[in-house]
């Protein structure tokens, strides 16, 4: 199977090729709703794209290229959309408005305020809460950010302001033990791609390392072509389903790799999945290649930890809804704990979690910041997605494990990141 673009990359891959001068050609552009709502926010900021299935082409503006825009920007579900673009925005000498759903309306936005204050823009909010709006300032005033969270979504906003400051900015994200950013660096990467005046290192601080990466306002982008891997948080749904349905056999081309990205795949080794990684190569600024998952009896964690937690989390945010299903199947269960971040994703996925897991049978503690699931046989049961498209498409694989049949409600949210989800489901279960 070959899935569709990385949501992640092809938001990116948009904006930086909006802020480029020159024409880009974006090859397996994400289908999710969530990206076509950055197209439609470039467009109303007057960036010429064009769209031929899931090619895009879009002219280049340059970094102070954009049109103030006749109507508000309506970045729909997307935290990704809002959080990145008021970062491309602080920086214009024009004032504009972001917009969302309910959904969006709900998650905290203080993250990115904080941060683009400080570097002189204004920016007006319902209590730190969308709609946002921009007053812009050209250029911002460069700064040093230390995050408090490990968001990509906060440091990618800070480096896109930092396009547009006065000098080096800089953002350092929180201390791990290991040399690797603790959230996923697509925009550091595709930075670089296009030639921006990028550097990163890692400070030192008691046998931990803090990743550090700084911009200089001076960079100057330059149109390159990016080919989009597929989606490794939507391929996440068919590894787990393969890997615990006895005799399965799937393959899945040209996944990303990013190994901030892949924190699944070990996780679900070291509780005994058969994963293979083939014909491993680098495309454009990213790692890709191809997942083999042989399904098979599993599973007791090898180091009999069944507890995730610390800095393994922010690697793996996005999978943990379908990491919990996974949970339901393991010999001792499984424990997720440091995931308060769940909470303010785009449903509070934690009681999402917990609630729909219970419906369908399966014992569950719910802690502020996780749970614990005991190994269970699950049944069917009515399940709702709470309008979170993660959660629609767990709840698909549960109902795969369990005995009876189970009804999703809201289960069209999955158009929000994948919509052929179902479809293929269809073609690779009988
Ligand atoms: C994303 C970063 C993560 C992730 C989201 C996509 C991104 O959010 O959960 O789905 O593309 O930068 P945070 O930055 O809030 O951790």
């Amino acid at each position: 199977m070959r899935l569709p673009g990385d949501k992640s990359i092809s938001h990116r891959a948009a904006m930086l090729s909006a802020l480029a001068t020159g024409e880009t050609r974006i090859e397996n552009f994400a289908s999710s709703a969530d990206c076509a709502s950055t197209l439609d926010c470039l467009e109303n900021l007057g960036v010429e794209i064009k769209r031929e299935n899931t090619t895009i082409y879009i002219k280049g503006v340059g970094k102070k290229g954009f049109k103030k825009p006749v109507k508000e920007l309506d970045c729909g579900n997307s935290g990704t959309t809002m959080r990145l673009l008021a970062g491309v925005l602080a920086g214009q000498n024009f004032n504009s408005v972001l917009i969302g759903d309910e959904s969006l309306q709900k998650r905290p936005m203080r993250r990115i305020i904080e941060p683009l204050t400080q570097m002189g823009a204004k920016i007006e909010s319902t209590e730190n809460h969308a709609p946002l709006e921009i007053l812009g300032v050209n250029p911002l005033r460069s700064i040093s950010y230390k995050l408090p969270v490990s968001s990509a979504q906060v440091k990618s906003c800070v480096l896109l302001a930092g396009l547009n400051a006065d000098g080096k900015t800089e953002v350092i994200s929180p201390k791990s033990s290991v040399r690797l950013p603790t959230s996923r660096n697509h925009t550091e990467l595709m930075l670089k791609y296009l030639g921006a005046n990028i550097e990163e290192d890692y400070v030192e601080v008691e046998d931990e390392f803090a990743h550090r990466v700084s911009i200089d306002g001076n960079s100057k982008l330059v149109a390159k072509n990016f080919e989009i891997p597929s989606d490794i948080s939507s391929a996440a749904f068919f590894i787990v389903a393969a890997s615990v349905l006895n005799k399965s056999e799937i393959v899945l081309e040209n996944v990303g790799l990013n190994p901030t990205r892949t924190s699944l795949i070990e996780v679900l080794r070291n509780f005994g999945a058969n994963i293979e990684i083939l014909n491993q190569r680098e495309v454009g600024s990213e790692l890709i290649g191809d997942l083999r998952v042989l399904g098979q009896k599993i599973f007791a964690a090898e180091n009999s930890s069944n507890v995730i937690g610390g800095e393994t989390i922010a690697g793996l945010i996005d999978e943990i809804p379908i990491l919990a299903v996974f949970g339901t199947q393991l010999e001792n269960g499984l424990e997720v704990r440091n995931a308060e971040e769940l909470r303010i994703k785009e449903s509070d996925r934690i009681s999402a979690v917990v609630e729909n897991l219970r419906r369908m049978n399966a014992e569950v503690e719910e802690f502020s910041d996780g749970f614990k699931i005991g190994r269970s046989h699950l049944k069917g049961a009515q399940i709702d997605s709470f309008g979170d498209h993660r959660i629609a498409m767990a709840f698909s694989i549960a109902a795969l494990f369990a005995e009876g049949e189970t009804e999703i409600y809201g289960a069209d949210c999955v158009k929000i990141s994948f919509p052929e989800f179902f479809s293929i489901l269809n073609e690779i279960v009988n």
